[in-house]
């Protein structure tokens, strides 16, 4: 079991953030990666479709005898991590209870912020997360449908991106937040910028957040690749893959092996 890879899923390639994290902190763990760029983007989808998608994602990893599944994309951890649970018997880690249960232990006046695509934020998810793990707290969300175009476009600096974030981020000024979840894959890639624009505020990146996650549980379970070597990475997508591999450069700063076109 424990020389089986971990499985990441995301809606197209922002969980690359969440799989340079995993290869961070547990650099011996091979990986194989899915993302569905034919069906992206996640995020103003219903609860219903975004369920569909992610079980056959999540089928996909699992006929790949993956030891864990990794939900990378905050859109699905949202709306159909519960799901998922139900269905498959290996550990599925989803990004929100990571990125809240690291803002609570960095967070000093529990006045927190996050930000995410719209289904997200309409879920609650962070929400309802929060008032599991401390009901004092207060959460305020806002969603920023702007940003993943942004980085996709590859604009993370600059008079749009400092307007964009100026537009949706000016209400967190008078909020008094200390801390804010960038609640979405491609938001660190922003990180910079906002960070920059909140000056004393705390970002937690969930990425960061759920790759310590994974670590704590496979740690707990035993479930440690031991390997001497670095673990070996695949990827997979279900639209043409150059688009991929040009995007995947912005992401992780380096080439990736050539991705395998699949339909699941
Ligand atoms: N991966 C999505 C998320 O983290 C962002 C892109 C999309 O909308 O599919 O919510």
């Amino acid at each position: 079991m424990k020389s089986r890879p971990i499985g990441i899923f995301d809606s197209g390639v922002g969980g690359l953030t969440v799989l340079r994290q995993i290869q961070n902190i547990i650099p011996r763990e091979d990986i194989i990666y899915f993302g569905d760029t034919a069906r992206v983007p996640y995020g103003n989808k219903s609860k219903q479709t975004v369920i569909k998608f992610s079980a056959e994602n999540a089928h996909f990893l699992a006929k790949r005898k993956v030891k864990m599944i990794i939900v990378a994309c905050n859109t699905s951890s949202s709306l159909s991590l519960e799901h998922l649970r139900g269905v498959f018997d290996i550990p599925i880690v989803g990004v929100i209870e990571a990125g809240v249960s690291m803002a609570l232990q960095v967070s000093h006046s529990m006045r927190i912020g996050v930000i995410g695509t719209k289904s997200t934020i309409a879920s609650e998810s962070y929400q309802k997360e929060i008032r599991k793990m401390n009901r004092s707290a207060k959460l305020y969300s806002s969603s920023c449908p702007l940003f993943v175009p942004l980085v996709e476009e590859g604009i993370l600096h600059g008079k749009v991106v400092n307007e964009v974030i100026r537009m949706y981020l000016r209400d967190f000024k008078t909020r008094k937040i200390d801390t804010l979840i960038l609640g979405c894959t491609h938001y660190p890639l922003l990180k910079p910028e906002i960070a920059d624009y909140l000056k004393g505020i705390t970002i937690v990146d969930s990425a960061n957040a759920v790759a310590q996650y994974t670590k704590s549980i496979l740690t707990e379970q035993r479930l440690l690749n031991d390997q001497k070597e670095q673990g070996r990475e695949e990827f997979y997508v279900s639209d043409e893959p150059e688009g991929f591999k040009r995007l995947a450069k912005l992401f992780l700063k380096r080439k990736i092996p050539n991705p395998e076109l699949t339909n699941a």
